[in-house]
């Protein structure tokens, strides 16, 4: 690095005499500073859109609004500082320059006034903002005194979410699902937070800032949402290899919907509708040694109550899959389980699942009309 050309490279060219000029030459254009100066901004406020799925600027809920104002607030007023104070030190250099045949100026040292003013008005600014900040963590520390809270316990895993209610609708009822957090609209939901395995952050912009999920500790944090929706949600801490692949989705429903989710959750397999031939050819395969229950519950089938995948009751009802990374279709469905490695490396199921070790190349050690009906159960369970 040490013969890195700072100004003028000379020609590589052996022998060039002067009136030929050199073949390369680093000149500086100010066109070329200038027109980075503009675009990189203007491409990092690309970011601040607040309508974006995953943006701090928009907010949909009282944790949200609360963070998003007290930020406003800091990033304006350290703005306003920042102005005044460039600014009085531009006009400064420019209006007291000294100009050619100025004779030497009066010399001064100090300037009590000034002094005092320079130090008590950032110290009041400071001690304004610092003590807002501090109210304002507070205030989102506990969840609203209210029995009307739904408690939730997350568990962060490598590299998808739990989330499990112990008393989902007021009567006890036990659910729990992965990577989708459903939740009625208006109503406080409070958070437990752990890790399975490494550190992780759940964090959902438009709802509330992220919390760390660290093992071996419970974390807390609440959000609410005010309007019914999707809300898109990351993993925030690099967690391994399929961390930006470990998203997840926050469902606010309406009250009666959530009602309804709550009370479809966990209904054996075949119960809303019966199980086609094709699914219950499915069901045999997913309760096959070596397959699928090992690691996967599904409530209201006897067997399948393996705890270290996701819980798939009532899969066919999600939005996603593979933690938010593909829509749940039958098309993605099959993707995933021919090749798991293909839509997520590093993921659990390839490495673990005695039917994934046959094939060097990772892929499933079924027919492709076993997978299918492996599908056609799976899309089922609703
Ligand atoms: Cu979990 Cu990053």
């Amino acid at each position: 690095m040490g013969h890195f050309p700072l100004g003028r490279v000379e020609s590589p060219v052996k022998g060039s005499s002067d009136d030929q000029p050199p073949a390369t030459r680093w000149r500086f254009h100010p066109q070329k500073l200038l027109f980075l100066g503009v675009l990189t901004p203007l491409l990092l406020l690309v970011a601040c859109d607040p309508d974006a799925l995953q943006s701090t600027f928009g907010a949909d809920g009282p944790v949200a609004e609360k963070q998003l104002l007290l930020f406003n607030v800091l990033l304006w007023a350290m703005v306003g500082t920042f102005v005044l104070v460039e600014g009085a030190l531009l006009y400064s250099l420019i209006r007291f320059r000294r100009r050619p045949g100025d004779p030497l100026p009066a010399q001064t040292h100090g300037h009590t006034g000034l002094e005092i003013a320079w130090t008590i008005i950032p110290t009041i600014l400071i001690l304004i903002l610092g003590v807002w900040s501090v109210v304002t963590l507070f205030e989102l520390e506990p969840p609203p005194a209210s029995a009307n809270t739904l408690e939730v316990t997350v568990t962060g895993h490598q590299w998808w979410w739990e989330f499990e209610y112990q008393d989902a609708d007021g009567s006890g009822r036990f659910i729990n699902t992965a990577n989708e957090l459903v939740v009625p609209v208006g109503k406080p939901v409070n958070l437990l937070l752990n890790s399975d395995d490494v550190i992780h952050s759940f964090w959902v912009p438009r709802l509330a800032g992220k919390v760390d999920v660290v093992p071996t500790r419970n974390n807390r944090m609440w959000f609410q949402g005010d309007k019914i929706g999707t809300f898109y949600g990351q993993c925030a801490e690099f967690c391994g290899i399929a961390h930006a692949l470990m998203k997840f989705r926050v469902q606010v429903l309406s009250e009666a919907d959530y009602l309804a989710w709550v009370d479809s959750y966990g209904q054996p397999p075949g119960t809303s509708e019966p199980l086609s031939p094709k699914a219950k050819q499915g069901q045999q395969i997913f309760m096959s040694t070596g397959a699928c229950l090992a690691c996967h519950t599904i409530e209201g089938v006897p067997g399948a109550v393996g705890t270290i995948g996701p819980n798939l009751t009532g899969l066919g009802s999600r939005q996603t899959l593979a933690s938010g990374i593909l829509d749940l279709n039958r098309e993605n469905l099959r993707l995933w389980l021919n090749n798991p490695n293909d839509v997520k490396p590093g993921n659990r199921m390839a490495e673990r699942a005695p039917i994934y070790q046959s094939n060097s190349d990772g892929s499933i050690s079924l027919s492709a009309q076993e997978v299918s009906a492996l599908i056609e159960y799976l899309m089922s369970l609703k």
